[in-house]
């Protein structure tokens, strides 16, 4: 993330967003992780883990994040929680996890900044186990093409998604959607629980 795009995030409006806002929407659509063992993707400052773990019960997660910055500023955050939260540097696109591990991976705003985003998708589909929860809640093309995103912050440029093609990847990895994704603000975000089926292939075409 550039200068400009850390200052929005690692400030108090957008955890106040992400608490009163997106989680309450999170639960509407299915989300259910009492006693989970989880990864939380790019957790940045650690806001979302803190949720995971205060609000959504999870037993365990581990907190990722490329930016070494932003791991030693959740680490910070979530020492008081002692063993059930494990800070480390990662990368989504590569997670350090056993195949069908986990009963969650949980995505806030972090999947847009991959350039390989597809990849990040296959890794979660790849260590969730069958049943286990995808949740997400991704910045789209729509966004990322507006005029302010495009002068003030930076995304990799290619190959970006639309709600439909984000919601379709996911489909093609053999998730289903319980309830519909929804899209929030003209298109620029998409929202929503996917769980692994039983039956997800292994290596789709
Ligand atoms: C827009 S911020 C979101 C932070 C936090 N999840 C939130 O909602 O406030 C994106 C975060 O993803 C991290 N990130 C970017 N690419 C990543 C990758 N490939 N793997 C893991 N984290 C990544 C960035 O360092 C940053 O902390």
């Amino acid at each position: 993330m550039n200068r400009v795009e850390t200052l929005l995030m690692n400030n108090p409006v957008r955890a106040w967003l992400q608490r009163s806002y997106e989680v309450p929407l999170l639960e509407r659509l299915g989300v259910r992780l009492a006693g989970a063992d989880v990864v939380e993707i790019g957790c940045g400052r650690g806001v979302g883990t803190e949720l995971l773990l205060e609000r959504w019960g999870v037993a365990h997660v581990t907190a990722l994040d490329l930016d070494p910055a932003m791991v030693a500023r959740a680490r910070r955050r979530l020492s008081r929680h002692g063993e059930r939260v494990d800070v480390r540097t990662g990368d989504a696109s590569e997670l350090p996890f056993a195949d069908a591990s986990l009963d969650a991976v949980v995505d806030f705003g972090v999947i847009h900044h991959v350039p390989a985003w597809r990849d990040a998708v296959a890794q979660a589909v790849r260590v969730l186990r069958p049943g286990g929860q995808f949740v997400f809640e991704e910045v789209t093309r729509h966004a990322l093409e507006r005029w302010s995103y495009r002068t003030f912050l930076e995304h990799p440029e290619h190959d970006r998604f639309s709600p439909q093609e984000f919601v379709a990847e996911l489909e093609r990895h053999g998730f289903v959607l319980p309830e519909p994704a929804v899209t929030r603000f003209f298109g620029d975000f998409v929202i929503g629980v996917a769980v692994k089926s039983a039956t997800t292939p292994s290596s789709p075409l």
